[in-house]
């Protein structure tokens, strides 16, 4: 595991950026696995000034997204696929056809659940994926408990993960279908980024902590191509 030390937020998202527009150079068909949240908003930010700069290029990458809430409407403000819409997909020339997410919308999500994996699995290995940490260790939404061998699944989001997006737990969605922790562990590279003071604690516990279910980003130790971008704070 290699661990980078940023001296702010902007260095950490263009370090991040720079890392995915090089993997899109290497192989212009990369699988990309992406996160959302407030961590990687910097990144996307950059992306899309690389894609106007005619920097990067996505016309031939694919994308998977590790999570979406569930049950909620794909143009809730609140919904990944409408962060991803706004943040990356209507901003560079990716294809739609290439973007996958898992969809809020569906009529049963555990067929949803299998569907995804599925396209997973259709597409190949991820070369390249993209993870934030949420203060409870939480990898996609993989929460503390999580089994190591999960593929994608509908999980139970802890009270504190969804008062961080809604800012309340009633009437909100407390559910989320989510990539397991073995299709993230399946993938050939991983970049981990996190930011801010809030992030400290757990960066330490993932990082040189034990590896336990408690903290599943804590199994990213066990990854033999991670390199984690943290800013001052963070560290
Ligand atoms: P955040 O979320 O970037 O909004 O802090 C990270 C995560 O929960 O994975």
């Amino acid at each position: 595991m290699e661990i980078f030390v940023c001296d702010n937020y902007e260095e950490m998202s263009f370090k991040v950026a720079r890392e995915i527009s090089r993997q899109l150079t290497v192989k212009p068909t990369s699988v990309l696995g992406l996160a959302t949240g407030e961590t990687p908003k910097g990144m996307y930010r950059k992306l899309v000034k690389m894609y106007k700069q005619k920097i990067v290029d996505f016309s031939e990458a694919k994308t998977f997204n590790l999570d979406e809430f569930y049950p909620i409407k794909r143009d809730n403000k609140h919904s990944f696929k409408n962060y991803m819409q706004k943040r990356l997909f209507e901003e560079v020339n990716l294809r739609p056809k290439n973007c996958f997410i898992p969809d809020g919308e569906a009529e049963n999500p555990n067929k949803e659940c299998q569907r995804y994996e599925k396209e997973l699995s259709h597409s190949g290995q991820i070369d390249l994926q993209v993870l934030g940490i949420g203060e409870n260790g939480h990898i996609g939404f993989n929460e503390p408990g999580v089994e190591w061998s999960s593929v994608t699944q509908l999980v139970e989001l802890e009270d504190k993960t969804v008062k961080k997006e809604f800012n309340t737990t009633s009437g909100v969605p407390n559910k989320a279908i989510t990539m397991g922790v073995k299709d993230i562990m399946g993938a050939n590279r991983i970049v981990l980024l996190a930011s801010g003071e809030g992030k400290k604690n757990v960066v330490e516990r993932a990082l040189k902590g034990p590896i336990t279910q408690e903290v599943p980003a804590s199994i990213l130790q066990l990854h033999p191509k991670v390199k984690v971008y943290l800013d001052k704070e963070a560290a």
